[in-house]
């Protein structure tokens, strides 16, 4: 069935961007659109089946160039030894510290942060350390990490780097002190990489007007692995270019495959080398005993992160912290229970079809007896929302081994369009699972607004359209304090 209004939405966005940009799309197996895209040459459709929206929106077929190294994004900052790649995340677990990392390429240089609240005469120092690592024929800069402890809350931050030689001034504002009721706006984005869709979906984010304050993202940063010897000087070019943000706002980081770094054959066999020196979390304020799964409280919002590509089966270390992890959560004091991971668990696309089976078994009965209000996952480069549903009641014999509605269960989003180099993943299956609520492969991020304890508001943005509209949206109902179906169809 088609929804004539929508269609006509479609069509004339699509006209558009076919004409501006000169590309083709792709054709649809609805005989009644095979028709339609004859008569008036329009590729794209918005088809109802069996379970939710399929949008047949498609930004454009073929992926985009990585962009080349002499990029005014990946410019180096000017100045002897001048800081690099600067990039903030959360410090602790409460959101009162915050770790500060940098590059500098000729000599280590000072570790210190200068640090002092907007107005203040008063400025502090912190130290750091230095790291470097090697890679195949690669060596890294003098990497940086500087922990900056007991802030205040709410409060803006200056911050200044490179204090011996060429000095660099950025800022950075403190989360509210962690409550129920705080309001807070995150930003999500995944699969980055550096192409001029990635320039792209960055640029929307940092001018939606809904301003996100902190990006959580779902894994796969700079894509360096595509390249030969998996070129690491790929990861210094994708920390420049996400400075911009990244030197402003906390991103919360979850690794995916693209991080694992694993390579025989040129000798690299220490999984998440690079990744590990350039991205420190505070995992040691969870329990966690690795980098890779963690968890993290800021505003109004508790915040598991966990690694797809890291052991998690029974009694594995990661397995022990969720276990003991998930009744540590008090939804009194942060009611929004969130979970990062790459590799989605519910996904309809023909790309990564089930991958995340095994630990969808593992762990989805849990997320189920937690309340998990929400799963933001990447990998699939192409968006996708799913209703409240679980799979939990198989036990070998009965049978019972299909998705059913589930108000305990989180909603599972699949943001992994971030733009990179690899290209948009359009093949899906079909019909549109029952489960499935809305699907597009095009390229955007989305904004997931917390209101107070029982209401937050999610929007997911494509590139192609204007800052602020909404190509996907959904009121969410808190899972602990209001657990009603919010669901629209
Ligand atoms: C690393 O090796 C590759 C392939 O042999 C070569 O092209 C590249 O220039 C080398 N890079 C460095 C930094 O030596
Ligand atoms: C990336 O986006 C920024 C912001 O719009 C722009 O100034 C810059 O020229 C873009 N760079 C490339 C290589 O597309
Ligand atoms: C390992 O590195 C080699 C040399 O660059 C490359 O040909 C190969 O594709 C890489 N393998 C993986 C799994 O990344
Ligand atoms: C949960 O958090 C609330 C509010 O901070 C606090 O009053 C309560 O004692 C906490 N409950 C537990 C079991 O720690
Ligand atoms: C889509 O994926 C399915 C399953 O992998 C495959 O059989 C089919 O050929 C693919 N279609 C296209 C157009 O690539
Ligand atoms: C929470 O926010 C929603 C939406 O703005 C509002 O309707 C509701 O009354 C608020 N609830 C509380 C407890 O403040
Ligand atoms: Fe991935």
């Amino acid at each position: 069935m088609l929804s004539t209004h929508e269609e006509q939405e479609s069509v004339l966005r699509s006209s558009f961007s076919l004409s501006k940009m000169g590309v083709l799309g792709f054709s649809s197996s609805s005989s009644f659109v095979g028709f339609f895209v004859v008569l008036s040459l329009v590729i794209n459709a918005t088809v109802l089946c069996n379970g939710g929206k399929t949008s047949r929106f498609v930004r454009k077929l073929e992926a985009t160039e990585d962009m080349p190294l002499d990029s005014d994004v990946f410019q180096v900052p000017p100045g002897y030894n001048a800081p690099q790649q600067v990039h903030i995340t959360q410090g602790d677990q409460v959101g009162k510290a915050v770790i500060v990392s940098w590059v500098t390429a000729s000599e280590p240089g000072s570790n210190t942060v200068l640090y002092w609240t907007e107005g203040s005469e008063t400025k502090y120092k912190a130290k750091g350390k230095v790291y470097t690592y090697k890679y195949f024929n690669y060596t890294s800069g003098y990497i940086h990490h500087c922990t900056i402890m007991n802030l205040k809350y709410n409060t803006k931050y200056y911050y200044v780097v490179g204090i011996d030689h060429t000095m660099r001034e950025f800022w950075f504002v403190t989360p509210p002190q962690v409550g129920p009721d705080v309001p807070y706006t995150f930003g999500l984005i995944g699969d980055l990489g550096q192409s001029f869709d990635s320039n792209k979906t960055l640029n929307h984010y940092e001018l939606n007007p809904q301003k996100g304050m902190t990006v959580l993202f779902v894994g796969d940063l700079s894509y360096a692995d595509n390249y030969p010897n998996h070129d690491n000087v790929r990861w210094d070019t994708w920390g420049r270019f996400t400075e911009r943000s990244a030197a402003y706002q906390p991103w919360i980081w979850t690794a995916g495959n693209h991080e694992i770094d694993f390579n025989q054959s040129i000798g690299e066999t220490k999984p998440f080398k690079p990744y590990s020196h350039r991205y420190h979390v505070p995992y040691k304020a969870s329990g966690s005993t690795a980098p890779f799964w963690y968890s993290i409280k800021r505003a109004s919002a508790y915040i598991i992160v966990l690694s797809s590509y890291s052991a998690y089966g029974k009694y594995t270390p990661q397995y022990k912290w969720l276990e003991a992890e998930l009744p540590k959560v008090n939804r009194t004091e942060t009611p929004w229970l969130i979970v990062l991971m790459h590799c989605p668990w519910y996904n309809s696309y023909n790309y990564h079809y089930m991958e995340g089976e095994t630990m969808r078994v593992m762990y989805e009965p849990w997320f189920v007896r937690y309340n998990v209000d929400v799963v933001f996952a990447g990998h699939v480069h192409a968006y996708e929302r799913s209703e409240r549903i679980s799979n939990v009641a198989y036990n070998i014999v009965n049978g019972l081994c299909t998705p059913v509605n589930d108000q305990s269960a989180p909603v599972y989003i699949t943001i992994g369009d971030g733009g990179n180099q690899e290209g948009l993943a359009t093949n899906m299956t079909e019909p549109q699972p029952a489960y499935s609520a809305y699907r597009e492969a095009s390229f955007g991020h989305a904004i997931f607004h917390i209101e107070n304890r029982s209401h937050a508001y999610f929007s997911w943005h494509r590139n192609e359209d204007g800052y602020s509209v909404e190509a996907d949206s959904m009121s969410f109902f808190n899972r602990y304090w209001h657990k009603i179906d919010e669901s629209t169809h």
